[in-house]
């Protein structure tokens, strides 16, 4: 019975503005795939993280992992990613040895999950749970719009009840039998060509019961130049 995270890293990262690959961004003066891989190998559960890199870049990937202190126990592989998020998952997920049971899917984008989030979902699936999500109360009201052009003003279709709602983050943990036959079963799901967003949606699809467990604040993700503001400053703040 082992765990394994698989870290999909193969987006370019284009909300961020110009600049190299999002995973390859530095935080405190180290990649942000090496805080995320370092996130999961901290959870003593985690014995093997398979890293999802742009296709273009799997050398450089992985001499930038061999440059970095790891934990000696956490075996680490990399693997070339694809055109959507969906895909790279998919190739992390084929590139599984047959002993593990439950998987971590781990954004790159989210450096700064601290390790008590990663080891409740685990813990999860470990109670049996065959998909499990961290989540967190909204503070905004959320409006579903029908899309009209950019800067056009958007018809308000509905509004949902704020409290019913939960903005999921990553790790989300799986029975690895049941991640594997979402992806199976959905080839390229979902709403706008970008394949499924959120790796516990597919197993929805299933009819698969997902729950939620409590999610941090400093486990978001790291998707606009605002947002490297505030992680710089979680990591300052956790070095004083
Ligand atoms: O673009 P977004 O922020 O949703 O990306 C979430 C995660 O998925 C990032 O870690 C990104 O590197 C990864 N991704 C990927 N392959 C893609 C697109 C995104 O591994 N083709």
């Amino acid at each position: 019975h082992r765990t394994a995270a698989v870290i999909p890293a193969a987006g370019r990262g284009v909300r961020l503005g110009p600049g190299a690959p999002k995973a390859l961004r530095t935080l405190g003066g180290t990649p942000m795939l090496i805080h995320a891989v370092r996130a999961m190998a901290r959870s003593r559960a985690v014995t093997l993280v398979v890293v999802v890199a742009p296709a273009d870049g799997t050398v450089e990937v992985r001499r930038m992992l061999d440059e970095h202190a790891l934990p000696e126990r956490t075996q680490i592989l990399v693997v070339p990613g694809g055109e959507t998020r969906q895909e790279s998952v998919r190739a992390g997920l084929d590139a599984l040895p047959a002993d593990i049971t439950a998987v971590l899917i781990h954004d790159a984008a989210r450096p700064l999950v601290p390790v008590d989030t990663v080891d409740s979902v685990v813990e999860a699936v470990r109670d049996g749970a065959l998909a499990v999500v961290p989540a967190l109360p909204l503070s905004d009201t959320v409006k579903e719009v029908e899309p009209g052009r950019p800067g056009e003003p958007e018809p308000v279709v509905s509004t949902p009840v704020r409290a019913r709602l939960r903005a999921v983050q990553t790790p989300q943990g799986f029975d690895l039998a049941t991640l594997r036959l979402a992806h199976e079963k959905l080839a390229r799901l979902s709403g706008d060509g970008e394949g499924a967003t959120d790796d516990a949606g597919m197993v929805e699809q299933l009819g698969v019961t997902v729950v939620a467990v409590p999610g941090h604040e400093e486990a978001f993700k790291v998707t606009r130049p605002l947002d490297l503001v505030l992680a710089e400053a979680v990591l300052a703040r956790r070095r004083a």
